[in-house]
């Protein structure tokens, strides 16, 4: 992925046109190997100031300098959380992790709609394992909040059972975890988000959680192609437990906002720009059935506005991937300075002060950011 990003870590205006042609060149998978190893060999820039108090905030226990996160899907293999903490992330998500290293679907499997912002992937779950991530993250110190996001091997005899597995390993050593049963390329795993295996699989992971050392704060992430009437069943079946949140949403399988466009038909979950009204929705309708329970809200950030309309839709703290394919990791400074803006120009203080300012009309379809 990411050419642009790789484009700014190697700051190219000093590489040759030479390099530069042979960049563009690149595949969307390719680019985002080369930009994975140009984090790994220290080449990013780091965050050139403090983040603002407007930013600060706290979420499930969690202190946070800035509430915009990285997305799972980026760092599978949690090659590098400290240097996407450095670049200003609050938050790093990696995974997300099966059990066993699986290969994933066959190439190519990522694929970007350019004329809306928009990518298409059918990774598969492409990750090295349990052990392998817990080999890299065991005592290393993350400048952020650390999430290991975990999942189910593909051909697993039982989902819940690996799941269980993703708590007893990561629990002492993640901030937080994410059970991800919202990716579209695992068959049936999203048949986890229905009542009875929803309230099978949360009551084997929060008894896993139970028993681990710390209390580690777990979050559920959905995805954004259920009806009201499957929001009603998850806020039902989830605040009757003790999980800690909700991450809203996932990649979404409806092509409605790129119909006809290059890639559109390619199988797989739809995320950036085409996304963002979707998940939005369906966050602010979630944040009305849930309370105060707290949310991190995703899908199709690319700008600073569309950031500060996740917070007022219901998001407590935000995450983004596909917009940085385009935009690069300077975007993540551009968010920050526009909440901080955002927060100004409300007469507020911190961005805690706008969470929810406008559910009911993301949540009704009358908003947009
Ligand atoms: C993802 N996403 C994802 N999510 C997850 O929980 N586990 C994963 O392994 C992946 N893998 C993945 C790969 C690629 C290439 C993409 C683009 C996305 C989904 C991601 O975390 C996020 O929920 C969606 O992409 C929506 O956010 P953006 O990308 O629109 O900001």
């Amino acid at each position: 992925m990411i050419l642009s990003a790789l484009s700014h870590l190697l700051r190219l205006p000093a590489v040759s046109g030479l390099a530069q042609q042979s960049l563009l060149k690149m595949d969307t998978e390719t680019a985002h190997a080369a930009t994975i190893a140009a984090l790994r060999m220290g080449l990013s820039p780091e965050a050139q100031q403090p983040d603002a108090a407007e930013l600060r905030t706290t979420l499930c226990g969690l202190e946070l300098s800035n509430p915009v996160g990285m997305a799972a899907g980026f760092d599978k293999n949690a090659e590098v959380p400290r240097q996407l903490a450095r670049l200003g992330f609050g938050m790093v998500e990696i995974g997300t992790v099966t059990p066993r290293p699986q290969m994933g679907n066959a190439k190519p499997r990522l694929f970007r709609i350019t004329e809306a912002q928009g990518v298409v992937n059918r990774m598969g779950f492409n990750n090295e394992g349990h052990a392998a991530a817990f080999e890299r993250l065991k005592g290393l110190r993350v400048p952020a909040a650390l999430g290991v996001n975990i999942g189910a091997n593909k051909d697993s005899e039982d989902f819940v059972a690996d799941y269980v597995a993703g708590v007893n390993t990561f629990a002492d050593i993640a901030d937080y975890l994410t059970a991800n049963i919202s990716s579209p390329n695992t068959p049936g795993l999203r048949n986890l988000q229905a009542d009875e295996a929803l309230k099978r699989l949360l009551g084997e992971v929060l008894a896993a959680r139970a028993k681990a050392r710390t209390r580690v704060p777990v979050f559920l992430k959905i995805a954004p192609d259920l009806d009201e009437a499957a929001l009603d069943a998850i806020a039902r079946v989830v605040l009757a437990t003790d999980l800690d949140g909700l991450i809203v949403s996932n990649t979404t399988v409806s092509r409605d906002t790129v119909a006809g466009l290059e890639n559109a038909e390619e199988t797989g979950g739809l995320s950036g720009k085409p996304l963002f009204d979707l998940s939005t929705r369906k966050l602010a309708q979630m944040r009305q059935r849930v309370g105060d329970l707290p949310i991190i809200g995703v899908g199709g950030i690319h700008s600073a506005a569309s950031a500060l309309a996740k917070f007022e839709a219901g998001a407590n703290a935000i995450q983004l991937y596909s917009a940085m394919v385009f935009g690069g990791f300077d975007l993540l400074d551009t968010i920050k300075r526009g909440l901080v803006a955002g927060v100004r120009a409300q007469g507020q203080t911190n961005i805690v002060a706008l969470v929810g300012s406008k559910t009911t009309d993301w949540a009704e379809g009358r908003a947009s950011a």
